[in-house]
Order: C-alpha cells, then structure tokens, then sequence
C-alpha cells in the first residue's frame, strides 16, 4: 500500500538494519516501540567507536582521552537541554531512565516537601513507575495519593482532576502519552489548572517525545523525565529535566564519588546541579550514544514523521476494527500510535505468541499499568506499537496474521 504522506519512511527504514532482519524466517514487523525503539546505525556506531576508540571515565582524567569523553558528555547536556526546549542545560541530568528520573523526584519529596496529611495527585492510566515511587513517598510521609479517573475511552476526566486539587496537593504527576491506550493527555491544560493553584507539575513523557516535539518551555512542567531508549537510544540512559529552583531544594538521591564539592569526617558539601544528582561513574556510552539519537532525530522531519505514524494508526485502527470479535482498548480523540487490542476470548499472549510465529512483534500482558487495565476489567490486552520507522506493509502483516490467528482459534 501506499503512503499517503511526505514522509520518506523508505529511506528513514534503511537506516534502521534490524529492520531488514528475519525472525522465524519471515520479514521481522516490529510493532512494539513502545516497549523500545530500535537504533540506526549512527547510534550503534557512535556507542562502537566510543568503546574503540574513545573508552575513559569522565571528570576524573588529565588525559587526552578523559578530556574527550567529558566533552562529548557534557556536550551531550547542551544538546538534550536544546533537544527538549530548556534554556538551562544544569536543569538536564542524565538517568538510568524514565523510572529512575520519578524515583529521584520521588525521593526529593519525600525527604524535602511532603508531610502527613499532603496529596499526590496522578492519573488512573500512570504506569507503575509513576505510581509506586509515590505509594512509597506516601507510606514514608503519611501523604495521600490522589487518583484522577479516566472514562471509558481512556480519556482523562478533567473535571474530576481539577476538583482533586487542592490546597493540600504538592504534586501533580502525570503521564503525557499513555503506553497501553495512546492516549495524548492535554499537558499543558494540566499543568496551567495545577500552576493556578500553586502546585508544580511533572510530566512522564517516555511515551510522547519519541512520537511529538516537546519544549518543557513551552509546557512551563516543572519536572519532564524521558528515557533514552524509546528514543532510538541505547537502553539504562534517560534524562529528567526540572527547573532549577527545584532542583537546588530537592537533596542528592544517590550518593558517592563525583557528586560532591569536599568530603571530611567532619561533613561533606555537593556539587550544585547537575553534579549532584549524578553519583558515581555514569552511563558514558549510553550518553554517547543518546547524543547520536538526538542527531538522528533533529535530522528526519519530525512533524511529518508525527502525520506519518497517525495515519499507520488510523490504517491499523480501521482495519483491526474490522476484524469480528476484536475490541480495541483505548478509543481517546487524541492518541499516539499505540494500539491495546482484545480478540474474543483468546488470551493476549496466545494472540502474541500466535503474532511472533509470523515474524510481527506486539507486547501483549498487563503493560505495566495493571491498575488501568482493572479499570476496563480486563488483565491484559495486546498491544501494537508504532514508530516513524514503520511502514503500511507492518500494517498489512499484523491485520493478516491475526485474521488467520481468528481462522486458527475460532
Ligand atoms: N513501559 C514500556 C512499555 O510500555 C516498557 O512497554
């Protein structure tokens, strides 16, 4: 089938050499991005090179090669504050991921802000990682949890969100692209409602940047977290950003060498931002390599990749909703191209295991969103995920396998 839009996914799918792999002897349809992106080549060689030939921990050396590897690190800072529209790049600091970036915020809170009887506010549709960080911060605080509902196309219910805030709420904690329905939350409305009452705001974006442009700027959030391997990155690498007013006020959350300004027996003083918040030797090569992802994503068109994927997403949408039996999970106005499915009664995983034999990666199980899924009274769905990298063939091979799949099981 033909691409209706500008984009030249042909030339972007080359870059990409997974893509032109075989699994289980047939063409490999990867449809769960969600769960990681894959990597072009420029990623994959820049974290080769760097071990070939640039290997040495940062900071530390007097050396040639110390000196390069901390450039190319603290470049990288520049380019991923540049990367998400933050002026400051000291409000960048570099993460394990997305669920590292919420447990360090969550951690800051706990020690510094919140106290019993305060409220958390998130979403039905966060996943664990933006729920359990603020479980625990509740159990250790005696704060409350607050939870927004959603109705039953997985829209956020704003009005019930709005009404949860309250002179007591510290923080709004929020996903901005849920990762098993696709929904695209209205961010900005959230965090104008949340800033009207005086209450900062932190967006989960792992799910939205490797789909849409974002300017924390532009946003105003307070806090933006991210992980580098949904955004054709290497995996254990992410960013959190916060302003810099909370993050001078929020302590260290690991601690150890590279963090601090002098140690004594006596008592020991940090680094200011970003050194504080990264203890220890980092992710050198995951930096790198993130650095090379961010180049490959400021080299493609990335609002007519964005036309490109929703209609992959409208394609796959009416065509799956053409096959009997199939319930879709996750039917918002405003969604990602991230599909959640049901087929009668066949379990998801059966249905993904039955996908895998014909070469189509899906993710299929509760998503780790187990308290949404509850929500629509199901315990897992399967998920298709699109990229940018995607073409209408992997929309072809998915509609196809699972209309056998239905012939096989029914
Ligand atoms: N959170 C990732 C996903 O949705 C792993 O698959």
């Amino acid at each position: 089938m033909s691409d209706s839009s500008t984009f030249d996914y042909r030339r972007v799918r080359a870059d990409f050499p997974i893509l032109a792999t075989e699994v289980r002897g047939k063409p490999l349809t990867y449809l769960d991005s969600a769960a990681t992106s894959q990597k072009p080549q420029a990623v994959i060689d820049a974290v080769q090179r760097y071990y070939q030939f640039e290997n040495s921990n940062i900071h530390r050396g007097v050396h040639y090669l110390s000196e390069q590897a901390t450039d190319a690190y603290e470049a990288t800072r520049a380019k991923a504050a540049e990367f998400i529209g933050a002026a400051d790049q000291d409000e960048v600091i570099f993460t394990r991921g997305t669920t590292e970036g919420i447990n360090l915020i969550a951690h800051g809170f706990t020690e510094s802000v919140l106290q019993a009887g305060d409220e958390i506010l998130i979403t039905h549709m966060e996943h664990h990682a933006n729920i359990v960080p603020w479980q625990i911060a509740a159990q250790q605080t005696g704060a409350i949890l607050k939870v927004a509902p959603v109705d039953d196309r997985g829209v956020l219910d704003m009005e019930a969100f709005e009404a949860l805030l309250s002179e007591k709420t510290k923080l709004v904690s929020v996903v901005h692209v849920s990762n098993a329905l696709g929904t695209i939350n209205p961010v900005k409305n959230i965090i104008a409602m949340s800033h009207a009452r005086g209450v900062p705001v932190l967006v989960d974006g792992a799910q939205s940047i490797p789909h849409m442009p974002v300017s924390v700027a532009e946003l105003d959030c307070d806090f933006f977290v991210l992980s580098g391997h949904k955004i054709c990155g290497p995996t254990g690498i992410g960013l959190l950003w916060g302003k810099r007013k909370w993050l001078e006020k929020l302590p260290p959350y690991q601690s150890g060498g590279d963090m601090i300004e002098k140690v004594d027996f006596g008592g020991t003083t940090y680094k200011g931002i970003p050194g504080k918040f990264e203890a220890g030797t980092p992710h050198i090569s995951g930096v790198i390599g993130l650095s090379a992802a961010i180049d490959y994503l400021n080299g493609i068109d990335r609002a007519a990749a964005l036309q490109h994927e929703l209609a992959l997403l409208a394609s796959a949408t009416e065509q799956l909703s053409a096959i009997d039996g199939l319930r879709i999970i996750g039917t918002a106005p405003e969604k990602a191209s991230v599909i959640s499915f049901l087929i009668d009664e066949i379990h998801p995983h059966d249905i993904g295991t039955f996908l895998d034999a014909g070469g189509v990666a899906i993710r299929a199980g509760h998503h780790c969103t187990q308290p949404l899924l509850k929500r629509f009274g199901v315990p897992a769905t399967a998920r298709a995920s699109f990229a940018f990298y995607n073409d209408f063939d992997d929309v072809e091979r998915l509609v196809s396998a699972l209309t056998k799949m239905k012939q096989f099981f029914c």
